[in-house]
C-alpha cells in the first residue's frame, strides 16, 4: 500500500503546487505503473480523488494537528492522503499508518517519527478535530473560501449549502443510448441481461445503480450509448433540431452533445473546436456511434477564418466556463481556479456569443450553455448580450440554471431566437 500512498502523494502535489490537471497526472502515473493490477490501479484513482475532493477539510485538521510548520512539504501532502484514507476508506488503520511510515521513512527518514504521532493523534481525537475543522466554511465545504462567499452570495446559505455538499459527493454514471441502433426499452433489457441495474431518468437516458467500466457495457465499441451526464443530455432536446436543418456546435470536443444532436435528425452538422486534438475525440465519436459531420478547427469568437458565409438555423455555444458545475467529477478545479477567472471566462463567452450571433439565421435558435454555477458565465453574460441585441429574445425554460443533484451535474442554458 506505501506505493500508492507515494504515488498519490506525487499526483496531490502536482496538482496543488505545480497547478497541474489532476487526469493528465494520473494518467501519466498509471502509464508509468503498467505492472500494477486493477485493483491497486482503482486505489491509486482513488486516494488522488478522495484527497483532492476533501482537502479543504483534510487541511484543516492537519493545520490542528501540526503544532508548527512543517518543514518537508512532501510529508504534508502524504499525510493528507494518509488522513483521507483513515477518514474515508475501509482500509485498517493500523495498516494505513504503518504504510504512512514506511512512505515518510523513503521520503524522509528524519520525519518519519512525527508522521506516526500526527496520524495517531488523529485517530485519538477524531470526533472532535473533525467537529473544529468544520467551524471554518473551508474545512466544512472543502470549497475554497471564495466560491463560498460567492454561491452563498447568489444563492443564500442554504441552498449553497446543498450545492457545495452536492459537489463534494460520487457522480452518477449515466449513458445516453444512441436511438439510431435502438430504444432505451432495448437497451435497459440487455443491461439488466448483464446484471447491470439502471432506470431512464430522461428521455435517452439510463442512469447505472453503480459505475462500471465502459469495456462492461453491451455494444459500447458498436455504438449502441455513450456516457453522457443527464444535465448534458438536455441540450440537443432543447435545440430542438429537425431533419434537413443546418447545425453549428460551435465549441464540440469532445463531441457529447454533437452526437446527441445527429442521435436525434439528420442535419448538416458542423462541428468546430480550436483545439485540434480535442477535435479528433469527436471524430472517434462520430465513428463509434455511426453518425458524420462537417469538422472544423477554428476559433468561434473569429468566423472569419472558417465560416464559408451560409447562415445556420440552430447554433449550440457550449462554451469554455469554470466548471464549476462538474466539480464532483474533477475536484481538482476547486484548488485550481482562482476568483479573477470567473470574469476571464464571462469576457470570453461574451465574445464568443456576439460573434456567433451573427451566424445565426433569422427565426433560429442558439442555445448557450455552460456547465457552471455562477451567474456571472450564465445569465449575466445573456442579460449584458440581450441589452445589446434588440434582435434576440431569450425563450423561457423550465431549468435554466440546473444545480447538481443525485441525477444531473450543475449546468446552465439559455435559449435564444433571432426576431425580425
Ligand atoms: C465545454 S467544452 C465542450 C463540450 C462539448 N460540447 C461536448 O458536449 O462534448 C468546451 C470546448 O470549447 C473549446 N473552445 C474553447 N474556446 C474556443 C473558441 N474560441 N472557439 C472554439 N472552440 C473553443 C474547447 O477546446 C473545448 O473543447
Amino acid at each position: 500500500m506505501h506505493n500508492i500512498q507515494l504515488a498519490a502523494t506525487q499526483i496531490v502535489q502536482q496538482v496543488l503546487v505545480d497547478g497541474r490537471n489532476l487526469n493528465q497526472v494520473l494518467d501519466e502515473s498509471l502509464r508509468r505503473k503498467s505492472v500494477w493490477a486493477p485493483a491497486q490501479r482503482a486505489a491509486l484513482q482513488d486516494l488522488s480523488y478522495g484527497t483532492l475532493r476533501f482537502y479543504g477539510q483534510l487541511n484543516a485538521i492537519l493545520d490542528l494537528l501540526l503544532h508548527k510548520h512543517m518543514t518537508d512539504n512532501r510529508i504534508s501532502y502524504l499525510l493528507l492522503v494518509a488522513l483521507y484514507q483513515l477518514q474515508y476508506s475501509r482500509a485498517a488503520q493500523h495498516a494505513v499508518v504503518d504504510h504512512a511510515v514506511r512512505s515518510a521513512d523513503i521520503l524522509n527518514p528524519k520525519i518519519r517519527g512525527l508522521v506516526n504521532a500526527i496520524l495517531r493523534n488523529f485517530l485519538r481525537n477524531q470526533a472532535d478535530l473533525l467537529a473544529q475543522a468544520a467551524l471554518k466554511p473551508e474545512g466544512r465545504y472543502s470549497h475554497p473560501q471564495w466560491w463560498i462567499d460567492e454561491l452563498r452570495a447568489q444563492y443564500g446559505e442554504d441552498v449553497a449549502g446543498g450545492i457545495l455538499d452536492a459537489g463534494n459527493g460520487h457522480p452518477p454514471m449515466t449513458l445516453r443510448v444512441n436511438h439510431r441502433r435502438g430504444t432505451t426499452a432495448d437497451y435497459l433489457a440487455q443491461l439488466s441481461e448483464q446484471g447491470i441495474a439502471a432506470r431512464l431518468i430522461a428521455p435517452d437516458a439510463l442512469q447505472l445503480d453503480r459505475a462500471v467500466s465502459v469495456d462492461k457495457l453491451p455494444g459500447f465499441f458498436e455504438g449502441l450509448v455513450s456516457v453522457q451526464d443527464a444535465g448534458a443530455q438536455y441540450a440537443a432536446r432543447l435545440l430542438d433540431v429537425h431533419n434537413g436543418m443546418r447545425v453549428l456546435d460551435a465549441c464540440a470536443a469532445p463531441g457529447g452533445k454533437a452526437a446527441h444532436i445527429l442521435e436525434l435528425a439528420d442535419v448538416e452538422l458542423v462541428a468546430l473546436d480550436k483545439d485540434e486534438k480535442r477535435l479528433l475525440r469527436v471524430a472517434e465519436n462520430l465513428q463509434r456511434l455511426g453518425l458524420s459531420g462537417t469538422l472544423l478547427t477554428g476559433d468561434a469568437a473569429n468566423p472569419a477564418g472558417w465560416w464559408d458565409g451560409k447562415p445556420f438555423e440552430r447554433i449550440l455555444a457550449d462554451v469554455p466556463c469554470s466548471a464549476t458545475g462538474v466539480v464532483r467529477r474533477h475536484p481538482d478545479i476547486k484548488w485550481l481556479r482562482r476568483k479573477k477567472d470567473i470574469a476571464s471566462f464571462a469576457a470570453q463567452q461574451s465574445e464568443i456569443l456576439q460573434s456567433l450571433w451573427a451566424l445565426l439565421a433569422q427565426g433560429g435558435l442558439l442555445l448557450y450553455a455552460t456547465c457552471s454555477i455562477f451567474k456571472q458565465e450564465n445569465q449575466d453574460v445573456i442579460d449584458g448580450f440581450l441589452a445589446k441585441t434588440p434582435e434576440a429574445r431569450q425563450v423561457s425554460l423550465p431549468d435554466g440554471q440546473l444545480l447538481p443533484t443525485d441525477q444531473h451535474d450543475g449546468f446552465f442554458y439559455a435559449l435564444l431566437q433571432k426576431t425580425a
